[in-house]
């Protein structure tokens, strides 16, 4: 018989697998070190492990402890494992940046989840930081893992990870490339490779709003590279102990977009269903084109799994709003696409100006067409009536007909947009589009300029 005494023995010996399509542009091999098949769908269990044995075997972690830290969700997975298997409790610490996904993984292996707001200093006492450096010292009983200087995680890659890597390229590895974090799996990756060939080339791939970068480029710590950002798992604005600046050539900084595009063409141009810091990596990947030959091997290693995203990268809203994706948009039709199902709001010729205020409010819209029973004879604009309005207070208990404009011209749905924006100008500013039921819908400059 065949199997692991607990759920723990199942972690490390994960696969290699060739990229193809997405890398088709490079000359030479990229193989992904696929770290999805541990336990708990990450690296990350492979240096919780190592982390909470050496604690144990140095007396840091006792019987019946609580393990305390700050995680971003999958060494807290990782931890989570170990402390069912040994007996331990969990109290993590997460930024509020992080997927609610991620929050409720970790619940559902029993463990406590503390969230923390995410744009704070890291030494103001809400951060991630301080709030488990206190809980550490307030729990009896209790061990502070901490990840970022903890030697033991960079240990662990130098034990497992590394030697996997070495042994399933058969040591023709030329180059390393993975997602920097607490520095962990770079580090220990990167000194094993180059301790059995210090020609291998390690990167490391870098957020734009963290650190790192510009401090292995000049040696300076700017706090002006510091700002928020949305990749999730990778840059930082500390140094961390495990960050070994000596073992990394070099590192190339991917964007928010980038990285959660490339993370949806994982999943549907190679099927690889992954979290975000890979999008991050295999596009760090591509930046590095120039940096290889065609008799190289190229490893880059993916850290997560995609079920953990399915709320942000893999929601194409979610995309959208961030500006993501950018959905084509050549035709009248893709302008009223969001808004299609909502009726048109119109003023008949005999109602009275102050009803057309009155719904210019309700549904916070700027013109209004003008109909009779022939159909549409005219328009009513803010602006033109707020102009009449001042040379009248009386307006508003004229008819509509008496204040109307021209009627807005009526466009197909098929009109392009080039044509219909030539309708738009300082005396008329919408265009009203029929759609096959016949029914009409508008489109105002507002539109225009929000979807261009
Ligand atoms: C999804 C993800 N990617 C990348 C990293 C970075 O790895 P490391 O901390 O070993 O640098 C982490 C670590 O938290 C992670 O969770």
């Amino acid at each position: 018989m065949d199997y692991a005494e607990n759920i723990l023995g199942t972690i490390g010996n994960t696969p290699m697998v060739k990229m193809n399509k997405l890398v088709e542009d490079l000359p030479c091999l990229v193989l992904a070190k696929y770290e999805t098949f541990n336990p708990g769908n990450s690296v990350k269990d492979r240096m919780a492990l190592q982390m909470v044995e050496d604690a144990e075997a140095d007396g840091r972690l006792k019987p019946g402890g609580t393990i305390i830290e700050g995680t971003s969700g999958n060494t807290g997975m990782g931890l989570a494992l170990a402390a069912i298997v040994k007996g331990y409790k969990c109290i993590f610490v997460l930024s509020d940046k992080q997927s609610k996904e991620k929050m409720d993984i970790l619940r559902a292996v029993g463990a406590e989840v503390v969230v923390c707001p995410t744009d704070v200093e890291p030494t103001d006492p809400r951060s991630y930081y301080s709030v488990s450096k206190r809980l550490a010292e307030e729990t009896p009983n209790s061990w502070y893992v901490n990840q970022y200087d903890n030697p033991s995680n960079c240990k662990a890659h130098f034990l497992s990870t590394g030697p996997e890597i070495w042994e399933q390229t058969d040591g023709k590895v030329t180059h390393f490339v993975v997602g920097v974090g607490t520095g962990g799996t770079i580090s220990g990756v990167g000194s094993y490779l180059k301790m059995k060939n210090p020609n291998v080339k390690v990167w490391g791939i870098d957020t734009y709003g963290s650190v790192f970068k510009k401090y292995h480029e000049t040696g300076i710590f700017d706090e002006n590279e510091i700002y928020s950002y949305i990749t999730e798992g990778i840059g930082e604005d500390i140094l961390p102990a495990n960050v070994n600046f000596d073992v990394i050539d070099g590192f190339t900084k991917v964007t928010d977009k980038d990285a959660a595009v490339y993370t949806q063409k994982l999943a549907k141009e190679e099927g690889m269903f992954l979290g975000n810091s890979a999008g991050a990596a295999i596009k760090g990947v591509l930046q590095l084109k120039e940096h290889f030959k065609p008799e190289d091997v190229v490893v880059v290693l993916f850290h997560d799994h995609g079920s953990r995203y399915v709320g942000k990268m893999f929601n194409d809203d979610w995309m959208r709003e961030r500006g993501f994706i950018e959905d084509e948009i050549t035709l009248a039709a893709d302008l009223i696409k969001e808004h299609s199902d909502k009726p048109l709001v119109t003023v008949k010729t005999e109602e009275l100006v102050s009803h057309a205020i009155e719904r210019m409010k309700k549904y916070k819209i700027s013109q209004i067409p003008v109909k009779d029973i022939t159909g549409f004879v005219g328009s009513v604009d803010e602006t033109d009536l707020f102009r009449r309005y001042v040379e009248d207070k009386n307006i508003s208990d004229l008819p509509i007909k008496d204040v109307m404009g021209a009627p807005f011209p009526i466009v197909n749905k098929n009109t392009k947009i080039e044509d219909l924006s030539k309708l738009i100008n300082k005396d008329n500013n919408a265009v009203l589009v029929e759609l096959d039921n016949g029914k009409h819908h508008i489109i105002t400059k507002h539109d225009i300029i929000s979807a261009l």
